[in-house]
């Protein structure tokens, strides 16, 4: 036999020993090409096993993500846990710690440089579990980040928002400056806010406004839709949901955000058992996340602040309850400047444009300037000549633009701000 692994092998029964204690391999020249073994028996089809074939030794990370491998099914992932260890878990839950125990094995076996037994980890994984996952999320962390799409934001985002648009100065206060000047905040017995929901009607800004936070802070930003967490059916969602808060409860210097929250965090009174499930399952994750002493800022964003479940909005759950409403003439005009940096301008009066766009959200100034753009394009592509976009392009274009916000969403923004804000 030729061996091909990073940890070759003398002979035949030094390659069976491995077998035994837990390795798998594959096969470059025969077939099957991954050779399945079964953990607990430690069983190995040897049928493929001839002086042609070439072996490569698997690390634990290959074999979890190898699709040839087939997973255990919850039903076994407990029996062997019970069987190595004598704890009984219920078969969903077993499922998880399973995975757990396999990552567990694989960081031991990587750090003492040999394979460790199943039964070994199984029983070191029960008895240190924080300290165990803590650890294998320490070591893995870069791709943790990698993997849950982890971005850097510029610092400069933060000053795109006017100083004059609620709620950038109570935001600075309250979030940022305490995250920032942590001993300070230690000195005087300030607790950092840790969970927030920021709520209001569609194009406000609040993305913008948690995405700015992670630049000010130079944090990791990550964020999650529920849409993600979905992905393998809604059964999934709440099992998803928990593996994605405990990665994401051991971070460092990561501002984690769940936007359209209401899909996950709605009404139980008014849910199905699954959406009951996946409420009951964040009301656990927020204590756990709020008691861990790391550098994690868990935000929410919701439209739709009236059909979260009571319980999540009671004292003790969310840090801040923070309203982003519209914009005033300060905050329009801060907007407006940026965008038309970006266009091909003559002589704009943006003293004008601001006056005309009241109510217009930021997504609405968005919009405004996207068709100001193509307005322009088309003009030169027909004329063949300069055009730049002028107070009379707007003056053209904005009637056909209407704002978001109307006076009945006002409204109703502004009871829910006197209802839910918490800040
Ligand atoms: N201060 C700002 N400067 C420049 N662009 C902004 C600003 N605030 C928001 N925007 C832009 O306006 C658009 C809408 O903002 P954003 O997506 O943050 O709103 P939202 O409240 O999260 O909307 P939704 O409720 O639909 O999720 C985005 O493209 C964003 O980049
Ligand atoms: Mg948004």
């Amino acid at each position: 036999m030729k061996v091909v692994s990073p940890r070759p092998f003398l002979n035949y029964f030094q390659f069976l020993l491995h077998v035994r204690l837990g390795a798998a391999f594959t096969f470059a020249s025969q077939k099957p090409a991954i050779v399945k073994i079964n953990y607990v028996f430690c069983l190995v089809d040897l049928c493929c096993f001839d002086d042609s074939a070439e072996a490569k030794y698997l690390n634990q990370e290959e074999i979890m993500n190898s699709a040839v491998i087939e997973n255990p099914s919850p039903e076994d992932c407990a029996n062997n846990i019970f069987e190595f260890s004598g704890t009984k878990f219920e078969p969903e839950i077993a499922a998880e710690v399973w995975q757990q125990i396999l990552q567990h094995k694989w960081l031991m076996s990587e750090k003492l440089g040999r394979d460790i037994g199943l039964r070994i980890s199984c029983i070191d994984f029960l008895e240190n579990m924080d300290q165990a996952l803590k650890e294998y999320i320490d070591y893995k962390r870069k791709d943790i980040l990698a993997e849950m799409g982890a971005q850097r934001i510029g610092r400069e985002k933060w000053d795109t928002i006017s100083d004059s648009q609620p709620p950038k100065q109570l935001v600075q206060r309250r979030i940022i400056l305490p995250l920032a000047e942590a001993a300070l905040s230690k000195k005087h017995g300030v607790t950092p806010p840790k969970t927030i929901i920021f709520f209001g009607p569609p194009g406000t800004g609040k993305t913008h406004f948690v995405k700015a936070i992670a630049g000010a802070l130079s944090w990791w930003y990550i964020e999650i839709l529920p849409s993600m967490l979905m992905v393998d059916g809604i059964e999934r969602l709440g099992a998803n949901l928990h593996s994605v808060m405990e990665k994401a409860r051991n971070l460092e210097e990561a501002v984690v955000f769940i936007d359209e929250f209401e899909e996950i965090g709605a009404s139980r009174d008014a849910a199905t058992r699954i959406d009951k499930s996946i409420t009951n399952e964040f009301l656990k994750q927020v204590p756990l996340l709020k008691n861990q002493g790391n550098k994690v800022l868990f935000v929410c964003a919701t439209n739709y602040i009236r059909e979260l479940d009571a319980a999540l909005l009671r004292p003790g759950r969310f840090d801040c309850i923070i309203p982003v409403g519209g914009l005033d003439e300060d905050g329009r005009r801060t907007i407006l400047e940026q965008f038309l940096s970006k266009l091909n301008t003559g002589n704009v009066d943006i003293s004008l444009i601001v006056k005309m766009t009241s109510r217009f959200t930021p997504a609405d100034i968005e919009y405004l300037f996207r068709q100001a753009a193509h307005f322009a394009f088309e003009q030169e592509h027909a004329s063949k000549q300069d055009y730049r976009v002028t107070t009379d392009t707007f003056l053209e274009i904005l009637p056909n633009i209407r704002p978001s916000l109307t006076e009945e969403i006002i409204e109703e923004f502004q009871k829910d701000s006197i209802t839910y804000s918490r800040t």
